[in-house]
């Protein structure tokens, strides 16, 4: 009789955010991982609003797993936000419940640093918002850079930028952050816009995930169905790309994806490049890679698997 693995431990930092709450919910639903907590940071809306969205994405599932604010804004910029993408909440469109307990005292840097001392090389952290926390974390406790499994990132792009030409939200709110982690020497593996955008939630996507006629697909449906009208008028898409989900997805399933080992660095000039991350593709700069940087996805295979995941819940 052969043993299942032991759960892989995981730590999901975000800023809830519609894409953020399908990732704690994907998470969820995946005996596979072992979510040790949920960090939150400013991003698509402020702290107090995206810590209050994680915990009412817990309560939707009746999880008691812990929440920790982190970061209330960058290390050194001004604080950008995302309502125009997220609404005022940072998660409008389906009712959701109230969030029935109140985040935990210790600070989002402070739990990441104690669990991967705690577990030294087992803990993988999921940032999918501006990396604040995580270079908080690093910033206090070198120690732990040689300590974490792996970082896998919903951010930056191999090309162009959605929040301005160069950059991508979660980079650009805090470039400085980014390049901290960047440099840490820690292995990431990287999901920018160029992966995903290729896992638009079409209607046809959703609509398997609203059959499932349980309260988790309605809500999803909602969020995601909230979340189309944003692309729908910038892009002329058929709906969001579903972004920070396939962090999730490539612990469950790898071989959805395609990765290529590069060199990125993340623009912090403060003009108007600044957070690009330049990813060295052709090694033109002879730097060794520091990142995993995701190429190709399979999207109908990503919503197969998330389809058939909330259905859990
Ligand atoms: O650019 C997309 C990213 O920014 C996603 O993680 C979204 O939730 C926002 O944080
Ligand atoms: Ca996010």
């Amino acid at each position: 009789m052969s043993l299942s693995p032991l759960p892989r431990p995981v730590i999901l930092d975000g800023d809830p955010g519609h894409d953020d709450a399908v990732n704690i919910l994907l998470s969820h639903a995946s005996p596979e991982l072992e979510v040790l907590g949920v960090t939150t940071t400013f991003g698509n809306v402020g702290l107090d609003k995206t810590t209050r969205n994680a915990l009412t994405t817990l309560a939707l599932i009746g999880s008691q797993t812990p929440v920790y604010a982190g970061a209330d804004r960058p290390l050194l910029v001004p604080r950008l936000s995302a309502e125009s993408v997220h609404g005022q909440t940072g998660l409008d469109g389906p009712l959701l419940p109230s969030a029935t307990r109140e985040a935990e005292i210790l600070h989002a840097a402070l739990f990441i640093i104690r669990e991967v001392r705690v577990r030294p090389g087992e803990v993988t952290l999921l940032p999918t918002g501006p990396l604040t926390n995580l270079a908080l974390a690093l910033r206090l406790a070198p120690d732990i850079a040689p300590q974490v499994r792996q970082i896998i990132w919903m951010g930056g792009s191999l090309d162009v930028g959605n929040w301005t030409p160069a950059a991508e939200f979660n980079a650009l709110c805090d470039p400085h952050a980014a390049q901290i982690v960047f440099s840490s020497g820690v292995p990431i593996t990287m999901f920018g816009l160029n992966a995903t955008h290729q896992a638009v939630a079409t209607p046809e996507r959703i609509a398997p995930i609203r059959a499932l006629g349980t309260t988790v697909g309605e809500v999803v449906a909602g969020l995601l169905e909230f979340f189309a009208e944003h692309h729908r008028e910038r892009y002329g898409w058929e709906g969001g790309p579903l972004h920070d989900p396939l962090t999730c997805a490539y612990l469950l399933a790898p071989e959805l994806f395609g990765t290529q080992p590069m060199y990125v660095e993340v623009d912090i000039s403060g003009g108007p490049s600044s957070g690009r991350t330049n990813c060295d593709l052709w090694n033109l700069t002879g730097r060794a890679p520091n990142a995993e940087v995701v190429m190709t996805v399979d999207a109908d295979g990503f919503y197969a698997l998330l389809t058939e995941r909330l259905g859990r819940l």
